[in-house]
C-alpha cells in the first residue's frame, strides 16, 4: 500500500484544495493530511485561519480522499512524519516547487500544479471588497 502525505492550512476549504487532495490520493492508496495547528499558522506562516484546527480537521475528515489527519506543529517534523507514517510519497502544490526536494532521500516528492485563480487569501480579499 502506497502512503501519501501532504501539508497545509486548508482554511475555508475550496475546490483548489479538493483538486490537490484528489490528485494526492490518486498518487497512492492512503492519504495523510498534516494540518497546520492554529499556533503554527499564526507564529510561523503569519496566517490567522478563519476556522480553528478542530473545525478544519473535521472538514478534511469528511472528504473521501482523506484517510488520516494529523497535526503540523513545526517545519522540522517532516522527516519524522515520513518515518512514523511510513510515507512513500510527499505531495505539495507547485507554489512550494523545489522547497522540499531535500526529502527525496526519504521518499518520492511530487509538486502538483495549483488550481488557477482560487486561494483562501483570495476568498478573504474578495469577500472584503464586496
Ligand atoms: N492548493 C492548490 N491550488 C490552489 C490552492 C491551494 O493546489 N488553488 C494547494 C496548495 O499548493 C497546498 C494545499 O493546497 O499544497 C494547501 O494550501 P493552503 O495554503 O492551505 O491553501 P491556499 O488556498 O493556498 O491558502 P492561502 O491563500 O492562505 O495561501
Amino acid at each position: 500500500m502506497k502512503r501519501v502525505i501532504t501539508y497545509g492550512n486548508f482554511d475555508l476549504l475550496h475546490y483548489g484544495h479538493i483538486n490537490l487532495l484528489r490528485r494526492a490520493k490518486e498518487a497512492g492508496d492512503y492519504l495523510i493530511v498534516a494540518l497546520s495547528e492554529d499556533g503554527f499558522s499564526e507564529d510561523f506562516k503569519n496566517k490567522k485561519c478563519y476556522f480553528g484546527y478542530e473545525e478544519r480537521k473535521r472538514l478534511l475528515e469528511a472528504i473521501r480522499y482523506v484517510d488520516l489527519v494529523v497535526p503540523e506543529r513545526s517545519w522540522e517534523q517532516k522527516v519524522q512524519d515520513i518515518q512514523l507514517y511510513q510515507v512513500d510519497i510527499f505531495v505539495m502544490g507547485d507554489d512550494w516547487e523545489g522547497k522540499f526536494d531535500f526529502l527525496r532521500e526519504h521518499c518520492e516528492v511530487i509538486y502538483f500544479s495549483r488550481t488557477a485563480e482560487i486561494s483562501t487569501s483570495q476568498i478573504k480579499t474578495d469577500l472584503k471588497n464586496r
